[in-house]
């Protein structure tokens, strides 16, 4: 009984001695070369944490409150880990084997990297997409209520395009299917959120008119003619409805 306690103790010192960051000697790479300088490394997980948006935790097992020292970075427990892995070897090959093939480059030329896709988020998918899958999953409330929570949080940032096309996208897919009410939410949203853009006016107009609301409609020509005089399709269905300018 003694002797094990004694052993345990001895144990937990070599593992307490031997946890230090930075690491002296990295353990388990399978994609980069052994020999990598440990600083070279370190930089290089510190540009998976920005392009990714996330911490050390999203792949390596640690308590976010503790020193990085406590980490167990060499343990693959974590499936991230292995997801990021096969990562690298994706974008080695893109620019080891496929963007090496081109007759002519860029100069300098672009090399692919992790946030050229991810752009600060795990989830590189495109807003419209976001917006769709939540309509379908919950509803139209639900989907309005996603976009306005990912505006507010990554506005000004390269994650999403909070521009006048995604939610035009998702008006259209919307009508496609035939779900016009919720088509022309998303229209009008994309008119309040985007009040400069006559593109966004102009498609609502389309939606509008499509939905037998012809005096909506006709506003909303109007509105894209005042942001762009030069709007000819804007022009000519206000003059095919008989309407001013
Ligand atoms: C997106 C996932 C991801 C994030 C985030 C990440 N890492 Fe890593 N890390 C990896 C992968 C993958 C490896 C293994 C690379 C290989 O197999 O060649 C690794 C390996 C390491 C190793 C070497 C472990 C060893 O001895 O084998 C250290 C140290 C490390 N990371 C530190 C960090 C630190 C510090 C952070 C936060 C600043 C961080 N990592 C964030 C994916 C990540
Ligand atoms: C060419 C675009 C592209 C590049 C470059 C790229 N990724 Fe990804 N990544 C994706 C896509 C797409 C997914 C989602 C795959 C799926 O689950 O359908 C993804 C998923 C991931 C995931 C899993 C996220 C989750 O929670 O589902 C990790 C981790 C990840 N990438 C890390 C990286 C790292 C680290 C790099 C740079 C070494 C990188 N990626 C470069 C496109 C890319």
């Amino acid at each position: 009984m003694r002797r094990s306690v004694t052993i345990a103790l001895v144990l937990l010192a070599a593992r307490t001695a031997g946890a230090q960051f930075p690491p002296q000697k990295l353990q388990n790479l399978k994609v980069f070369p052994k020999d990598i300088p440990v600083r070279t490394l370190i930089d290089t997980m510190a540009s998976f944490t920005r392009a990714l948006g996330v911490r050390c935790t999203y792949c390596h097992v640690g308590e976010e409150s503790q020193p990085l020292s406590s980490y167990d970075f060499p343990s693959d427990q974590k499936p991230e880990k292995e997801k990021a892995r096969e990562m690298l070897r994706m974008v080695g090959a893109i620019n080891g084997e496929y963007l090496t093939k081109l007759t002519a480059r860029r100069t300098p030329p672009i090399t692919v990297a992790c946030a050229t896709c991810h752009r600060g988020v795990t989830e590189p998918r495109p807003l419209q997409q976001i917006v769709l899958n939540a309509y379908d999953a919950a509803g139209a409330d639900s989907a309005e209520a996603l976009y306005r929570a990912l505006r507010t949080r990554y506005y000004g940032r390269a994650a999403y395009d909070f521009g006048e096309v995604p939610l035009a996208d998702v008006g259209a897919a919307l009508r496609a299917r035939g779900k016009m009410p919720d088509a022309l939410r998303f229209y009008v949203l994309n008119t309040e959120l985007t009040p400069t853009s006559a593109f966004a006016f102009r498609q609502a107009a389309d939606a509008q008119l499509a939905a037998g609301d012809t005096a909506a409609a006709v506003r909303s020509f109007q509105r894209a003619l005042a942001i762009n005089p030069n709007d000819r399709q804007a022009k000519g269905a206000l003059d095919k409805l008989g309407a001013k300018p």
